[in-house]
């Protein structure tokens, strides 16, 4: 099942101060964050959301480091997407991440980018499996265009494999794994891929992740057409049955229509 997560406002119509208790301690406890590709052993924080990075040696044993090529233009490209692994032996490679905490909901994202490491411009496509089940076809629109995917899952054992399965259309390899401790509370105990997650009041804003999110869920902007982004400066209260724990840097914008008696309308591309 894929789901997007959109969350809509009335932020002035349903403004309250917010609660200390809803106030979530910002650590990364429960978070792996693997920057594929580097050197192994070194690690290092990043600028943008100040969590630690470290190398995929203890994850997997398979494969080669690669830098992507001096061509590729990388303004505005995350640290993460300038090496990867590439896995140019075997069908299926694993990587093997222990959380700290198992039979818990976890947030696995899995981020790609060619890059022409290979110099080779061929644009690779393989698939990702999530243990023995199928996760999404790793599908790069060039080499410069990030693809990234994201699950929700329950883990059901201590450890959980992230796979790569070559199938026959070009070498696999990998840029970014992350793995976040979800509130249990939150989301789905069924599976869900996640299409996307778009703020409405984030137009024209960089996207939204750690800290401002505690789970590192990653917002995009998306304005509906012929609409205005509002603010409010109120801290907002989620309803107590709130399942989502959505920032409060989210849900103080909204997107309306400039002409108030129109609709609001989403064209999802899938
Ligand atoms: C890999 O495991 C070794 C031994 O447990 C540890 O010393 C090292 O710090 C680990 N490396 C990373 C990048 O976590
Ligand atoms: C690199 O990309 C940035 C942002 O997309 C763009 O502004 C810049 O002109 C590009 N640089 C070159 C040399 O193409
Ligand atoms: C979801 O999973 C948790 C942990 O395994 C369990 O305690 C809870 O009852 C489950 N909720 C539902 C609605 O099945
Ligand atoms: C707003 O929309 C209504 C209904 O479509 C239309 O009748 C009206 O002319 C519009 N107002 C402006 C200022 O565009």
């Amino acid at each position: 099942m894929e789901v997007l997560e959109l969350f809509l406002s009335a932020v002035m119509a349903a403004a309250f101060c917010l609660s200390p208790s809803l106030v979530h301690a910002q650590d990364q406890s429960g978070f792996i964050s693997i920057d594929c590709g580097i050197t192994e052993g070194s690690s290092y924080k990043d600028k943008i959301t100040g969590l630690r990075y470290i190398s995929d040696e203890n994850y997997t044993d398979a494969g080669v480091n690669k830098n992507i090529s001096p061509k590729i233009n990388t303004t505005g490209i995350d640290k993460q997407y300038l090496n990867l692994r590439s896995f140019p032996d075997g069908n299926k490679i694993c990587y093997t991440l222990k959380p700290v905490r198992s039979k818990n909901k976890y947030l696995i994202r899995a981020g790609f980018l060619y890059g022409n490491y290979d110099e080779l411009d061929d644009v690779p496509k393989f698939d990702l499996y999530l243990g023995v089940n199928w996760w999404a076809t790793v599908t790069l629109t060039d080499a410069s265009t990030l693809f990234t995917t994201e699950i929700i899952h329950l883990l059901s054992s201590d450890y959980v494999d992230i796979c790569l399965v070559n199938t026959g259309f070009g070498t696999p390899f990998i840029s970014v794994l992350e793995l976040r401790l979800l509130d249990d509370k939150t989301h789905s105990n069924v599976s869900q891929l996640v299409g996307g997650r778009v703020g409405c009041g984030l137009a024209n804003s960089d996207s939204i992740r750690f800290s401002v999110d505690v789970y590192d869920r990653i917002w995009s902007p998306l304005l509906p057409r012929d609409c205005e982004v509002k603010h409010t400066s109120y801290a907002i209260k989620s309803p107590d049955d709130d399942k989502n724990g959505v920032p409060n840097a989210i849900m103080q914008g909204a997107a309306v229509p400039i002409n108030q008696s129109d609709a609001i309308v989403f064209y999802f591309l899938t």
